[in-house]
């Protein structure tokens, strides 16, 4: 179980708290835990900051927009964003992408066949997009990644997204880190969301972090928005110019 004191005035590196979801396992054990991370999504309002950013964007109703997850995960997401657009008539193309072969077999699984959503295993550094990308969104990804690689992260998702991009993490702070501990303890989460949930805080960012990082990828920091979403959830977002 990560340590009861811990110091969160830095963020915790990958090797020193790795995560168990990111340790090889069974696709059963691998689904079980996603179910019970999609719960804690559903129960954390996690999918708010992404629609809320979704909703300033006025996207054009006339022509489809490509939207890609990166970490999709279980896809719970994606498939949220997908009812989203649907409802406001707003014909999108979505794709689901994943480093985790396993992964992105079990979000496929749990996706209604209605659904357009396209699942992609691959690592998001080696991906080759076969049609342009609109939006780029990720929950609870940049949190795997070592600085340089989300600074790289940044990079290609400016230079790939026509419309813009939102970042949805965690906010690194130790109130979130005692109560999900104690949370995830009662509500009997998979012992690697138990694990998990509080080692991605510890691994999460402040504010001064994503100016840092946005600013090594080039941007100013009035290309980007940051803002903090009750409960621990830090995001970061960019507008582009319409291309529509
Ligand atoms: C904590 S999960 C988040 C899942 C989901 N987005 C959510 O909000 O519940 C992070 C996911 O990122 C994926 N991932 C890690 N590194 C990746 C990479 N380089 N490219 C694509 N996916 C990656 C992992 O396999 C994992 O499924």
């Amino acid at each position: 179980m990560p340590p009861d004191a811990i110091d969160l005035s830095r963020r915790a590196e990958i090797s020193e708290l790795p995560e168990l979801m990111d340790e090889p396992c069974s696709r059963d054990v691998l689904r079980h835990c996603l179910r019970d991370l999609a719960r804690v999504n559903r129960w954390f309002f996690a999918y708010r900051p992404t629609l809320a950013w979704l909703n300033l964007l006025a996207l054009p109703k006339d022509g489809g927009v490509h939207i890609m997850d990166v970490g999709c995960g279980y896809g719970d997401s994606l498939r949220r964003i997908e009812q989203w657009a649907s409802r406001r008539k707003i014909p999108v193309a979505m794709t689901g992408c994943d480093l985790n072969p396993d992964t992105i077999a079990i979000a496929r699984e749990a996706t209604p066949a209605r659904s357009r959503i396209r699942w992609v295993a691959s690592d998001i550094f080696s991906l080759e997009c076969d049609k342009p990308v609109d939006i780029i969104v990720s929950s609870l990804f940049t949190h795997h990644l070592t600085e340089p690689d989300i600074i790289r992260f940044i990079q290609w998702m400016d230079a790939t997204a026509r419309i813009g991009w939102f970042i949805n993490d965690l906010s690194r702070a130790s109130v979130p880190y005692q109560l999900f501990k104690a949370f995830a303890k009662v509500a009997r989460l998979h012992p690697f969301v138990q694990h998990d949930g509080p080692v991605s805080i510890a691994r999460a960012f402040i504010p001064h972090d994503w100016r840092r990082m946005c600013t090594a990828a080039g941007l100013a920091e009035s290309d980007i928005r940051i803002q903090s979403f009750t409960p621990a959830r830090l995001c970061v977002g960019r507008r582009k110019q319409r291309i529509h």
